[in-house]
């Protein structure tokens, strides 16, 4: 395998790579701006410059200086290399890029949104100037709504392009430019035109500073009080890693989590905007059209489990349905589908489906023809886990068309039925269950399906509880726990722990566990991909 020697430390890399490329793969970080290793290189922004010693062509054993400071993100890597990113000259450059682009950049860090995971106030911190040696006006340059979700502080921008080459080789849709020259140069979009398109609150994870803003999260927090924890889209089926951002119980945005498989470094907007279901409109309480005043939780559960026992009893077994749903995780089907099982036998099961749309949405690089993202038409984040479920249960499995029948015809007297968290499909799901007295609903809303229930359960959102979601092509990745359960709320998975008589609480491992030993060993061991960074890794050469 090739090596080389940087600052001393030995890197080694497979394949054609740049040095800081290598570098930060190794992780060892060079300064950077406008390198992406998801975009095209440029090599504009300078502050990446290191000196090297590359082995002689005629004889390789020999160390020939190249005068001049190169780019490490466009200098590629080569075996026996010497790379000094910490010289006298290598610092002197990093230190000269700095005051250059701090000769314009406004001194409002202490109302920025990027405050706290902006790389300019970063590499100022460890290579800028206490003082500013510039006496003259710095350039002004205007705010600009440039989209539904993106927001442009011109005068923050370092011109690092970033965010262009994003709109160009991944979204394909070319709205932003560069328009003016020197000191006047500045980013914009093209005239008509808005950055609209359905990727675009990535350029504002790209934007090395503060200049593209997310106007959801614009002054709501500083980014210090956040906690990040890994999880994964609850709005597809692609499986898209992603980090829940939250504060005191509170989501306040999410952020692409890198999969090299998966998303890469994107998500869509649906992905980042889609999370306010959690804050709005919830269930809090127990419903029952036979107290109206409310019920506890456990007379809630004891309602469930007569509900299934006196319709087996009226009506023999099969009487009964459990519809599942793809929201869940697959530990929580699994122990619905075991309780429903343990009360009748012949349960019937049937998944409740979600929004589909008429086909995938593919992005490509105009210039390549690559596929750079797919948003996928399927938006049920976990529908092969629950298929995988109701298969390993076998026996009565319904579709939608057969349900409506067997329930029309009173052939169904007691369902459980763990509703849509996103409203996609309660018309269908009302007109199935319409004519039956005795459903109970599992909902995180507080409309929808609920109203018609004789039991309401109110349930958790995927953001506050863990397990694992199975993407469509079969990859069950883990989600972890952001937030506490809302007040009067439980998972899924621990009510029918509880059900079950488990011992303790609820634990997603325990039940992934009792699948292995059943015979589904793929969940036996799940964990978190070994590179899950955030979308920029933060550090610095030491001076
Ligand atoms: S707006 Fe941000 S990403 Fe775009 S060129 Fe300026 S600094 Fe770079
Ligand atoms: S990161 Fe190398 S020139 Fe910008």
């Amino acid at each position: 395998m090739p090596t080389m020697d940087v600052d001393g430390k030995q890197v080694t890399w497979e394949g054609r790579k740049m040095i800081l490329q290598a570098c930060n793969d190794a992780g060892i970080e060079l300064p950077h701006y406008c390198y992406h290793e998801g975009l095209s290189i440029v090599a504009s922004c300078r502050i990446c410059l290191v000196e090297i010693e590359s082995p002689d062509p005629k004889d390789p054993a020999k160390l020939v200086k190249v005068p001049k400071l190169v780019p490490s993100c466009q200098t590629p890597a080569v075996n026996g290399m010497k790379v000094h990113s910490k010289s006298v000259k290598a610092v002197a450059n990093q230190k000269a890029v700095m005051e250059f682009l701090l000769i314009n950049h406004p001194l409002d860090c202490p109302v920025c949104d990027q405050a706290g995971e902006c790389h300019l106030q970063d590499y100022s911190f460890k290579y800028g100037r206490a003082e500013s040696r510039f006496d003259e006006d710095k350039a002004k340059k205007s705010k600009k709504d440039i989209g539904t979700h993106v927001m442009l502080y011109s005068d923050r921008c370092i011109m690092c392009t970033r965010c262009v080459r994003f709109t160009r080789e991944i979204s394909g849709t070319g709205e932003l430019g560069v328009f003016g020259r020197g000191h006047r140069e500045q980013i914009d979009v093209f005239q008509g035109k808005s950055l609209d398109n359905p990727l675009s609150g990535n350029v504002i994870d790209i934007c090395p500073v503060g200049a593209l803003l997310d106007k959801d999260f614009l002054f709501t927090q500083r980014v210090w009080f956040l906690k990040s924890a890994p999880s994964i889209s609850p709005f597809s089926s692609g499986g898209e890693n992603i980090y829940i951002e939250h504060n005191q119980g509170r989501i306040y945005r999410v952020k692409p989590r890198f999969n090299k498989d998966i998303n890469k470094w994107w998500i869509s907007d649906d992905i980042r905007y889609g999370w306010e279901f959690v804050h709005n409109n919830r269930l809090q309480a127990v419903t029952s059209v036979a107290a109206p005043g409310g019920l506890t939780w456990q007379q809630g559960l004891e309602q469930l489990e007569q509900s299934f026992k006196q319709a087996v009893t009226a009506g023999g077994q099969g009487s009964t349905l459990l519809m599942l749903s793809p929201f869940d995780s697959t530990e929580e089907m699994f122990l619905a589908a075991t309780w429903a099982r343990k009360m009748d036998p012949g349960c019937a099961m049937a998944l409740n489906l979600s929004r589909m749309e008429p086909q995938d949405q593919v992005f490509t690089n105009p210039a390549t023809g690559a596929v750079t993202y797919t948003i996928r038409a399927d938006k049920s984040p976990n529908r092969l886990g629950a298929e995988n479920v109701r298969a390993h249960f076998g026996g009565n499995v319904l579709n939608f068309d057969g349900l409506a029948a067997k329930v029309s015809s009173g052939g169904i007297q007691a369902a459980a039925l763990c509703a849509d968290p996103i409203a996609h499909n309660d018309a269908a799901v009302a007109a199935i269950f319409q004519p039956l007295k005795n459903l109970t609903v599992l909902s995180t809303r507080a409309d929808g399906p609920v109203r018609q229930a004789a039991l309401g359960l109110p349930v958790c959102t995927w953001a506050e509880k863990s397990g694992v979601f199975e993407n469509y092509q079969g990859v069950i990745q883990p989600f972890a726990q952001a937030i506490a359960p809302l007040d009067g709320t439980r998972s899924t998975g621990s009510l029918f722990w509880q059900l079950l008589g488990l011992p303790g609480q609820y634990d997603p491992a325990a039940v992934r566990r009792m699948m292995a030993d059943a015979g589904k060993l793929q969940y036996a061991s799940v964990k978190l991909p070994e590179r899950h960074e955030k979308i920029e890794l933060m550090q610095f050469a030491e001076l």
